[in-house]
């Protein structure tokens, strides 16, 4: 066989396409998988027995936060321990790139850092700057509309004008051209909220014309939650440009319940165009605080506060007590600041993650202090707690929501697989011990029941301890996003 590195004998391995995992042994040459077999063996430098182990390909964190904490910290550890080897940067309509900012980034671009951290005016420069980093997971980057906004704009509380709008769309099509995945908005946010529908459709066309697409944080995900996905379908629908939806749920009280019509109305939209989404296994929500979320009945953390830093950690009811005014005055004092919200049913929330269109995304903000322990522990969240404790879902569905299907649906060709051919990224774990570790109170943890992890061939994560080499490289789209329906899939 030609050049065999390393050869993983005897795992259950569950290959990335839905279907049910079976025992094989798996041989891996430079940064690809040469070759899988029940009986194959192999002349390699390095043989691993993996009995008991599932073998299975790297996960894809779609719903990312990533975009200069890669290159930051590109040890990146908090997605490298959960077996990540691929994370997606440019949700909700913020990223890094293209950038070019007059002031202080604005509310909810700071979820990225400071002004120093955009240092990239074309997205050009910022795959320069991530190839230059060398992370240790792979890269692919959307572009995000308010970022675009940001650098076209005098102010953000209005439509876009239709010279604004060519330039916006002339920054999209250069990003696009340098490999960008599709375009990303985060609606809800007052950066983007008065944003028409007709800006995003002019935007979108040029998604179109290069196979790209559109992710969107949903204009509500409350009361109006069903026009907001409308939005999103009749943008899709309109331009030709498969849609997927961030982090769905149902947020508010006043909306627990309502998964059922909500992914209802996806399958009527799944019927007729490319449509899926991500979504996260927790039942809590974290972003910027923002008073419009302010409820009694919800139980808010702040997790940082630029003027009052010593209320990170603190419940929002405790912050408002203390200084006797009303909940909603103490989050306008606080501001800018970031929170906790366990706004989400935790029903919706399975509904939701069981769902065959619905793939994992972890929407970790690595920038804070205090973050939601989303960042450090989704994926073996899903593997343990969700598949293996509450059987909520087979085990090959829940990997082929973390890698086969993600790589279909964005695009990125040659990976999301285990297959003779795809790039050698795996993650090799222990299915009985697989577990997250980190919590709401200490959410800095890497997770249990990681045991390699290897990136386009190299091994980079072995037994809770990172490698020195690190092998990520940018991935930019490829040429094809398809919309197939997973196998075997209920
Ligand atoms: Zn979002
Ligand atoms: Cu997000």
């Amino acid at each position: 066989m030609p050049g065999c590195d390393v050869l993983i004998r005897g795992a259950l391995v569950a290959d990335g396409g839905g279907t049910e995992p079976f025992a094989a042994n798996v041989a891996v040459g430079g940064d690809r998988i040469v070759a899988v077999g029940s009986k194959l063996d192999c002349d390699a430098t390095e043989v691993i027995d993996a009995t008991g182990l599932v073998l299975a390909p790297g996960f894809i964190d779609v719903h990312t936060h990533d975009d200069t904490y890669v290159i930051r910290a590109p040890e990146m550890l908090p997605k490298l321990s959960q077996g990540v080897t691929t994370v997606i940067v440019g949700n909700c309509g913020i990223s890094a790139a293209p950038v070019r900012l007059k002031t202080d980034p604005s509310d909810p671009m700071n979820l990225l850092g400071d002004a120093e951290v955009f240092r990239y005016p074309t997205f050009s420069a910022y795959v320069e700057a991530v190839q230059t980093a060398r992370p240790a997971v792979n890269v692919a980057a959307l572009v995000g509309h308010t970022a675009l906004r940001n650098n076209h704009m005098d102010r953000l509380d209005r439509a876009a004008t239709s010279s604004e709008i060519e330039a916006m769309r002339c920054d999209l099509r250069e990003a696009l051209q340098c490999g960008a995945l599709g375009l990303s908005t985060g609606l809800a946010y007052l950066s983007a909220n008065a944003a028409t529908t007709e800006e995003i459709l002019a935007l979108a066309e040029p998604l179109a014309e290069a196979g790209a697409l559109y992710t969107t944080h949903l204009r509500s995900e409350g009361a109006a939650i069903l026009d907001a996905m409308d939005e999103a379908f009749r943008i899709g629908r309109e331009c030709a440009v498969p849609v997927i939806i961030s982090h769905l749920k149902c947020a508010g009280v006043h909306n627990w319940g309502r998964s059922g019509e909500v992914l209802e109305a996806l399958d009527l939209a799944r019927a007729t165009q490319a449509v899926s989404c991500d979504c996260y296994p927790y039942a809590a929500g974290s972003s910027t605080l923002d008073l419009r979320q302010v409820d009694e009945r919800v139980e808010i953390t702040i997790t940082w506060s630029q003027p009052y830093p010593e209320t990170g950690g603190k419940a929002l009811a405790e912050v408002a007590r203390e200084w006797r005014v009303d909940q909603v005055e103490a989050a306008r004092r606080l501001q800018p600041a970031g929170a906790i919200y366990h706004s989400i049913s935790g029903d919706d929330m399975r509904r939701i993650l069981r769902h065959p269109a619905t793939m994992i995304g972890s929407d970790g903000l690595p920038n804070d202090p205090r973050p939601h322990p989303r960042l450090w522990g989704t994926f073996p969240r899903v593997l343990g707690r969700y598949v293996r404790d509450e059987s909520l879902l087979p085990l090959s569905e829940a990997v082929h929501k973390m890698t086969g299907l993600p790589a279909a649906r964005f695009g990125l060709g040659e990976r999301g697989l285990i297959r003779e051919g795809c790039f050698a990224d795996l993650v090799l774990f222990d299915p009985k011990s697989v577990r997250d570790i980190a919590t709401y109170d200490d959410p800095v943890q890497p997770s249990e029941g990681i045991v390699r992890v290897w990136i386009n061939g190299v091994l980079s994560y072995g037994n809770g301890v990172p490698s020195e080499c690190r092998a990520g490289r940018f991935v930019k789209r490829s040429a094809t996003v398809t919309n197939q329906e997973p196998v075997a899939l209920r």
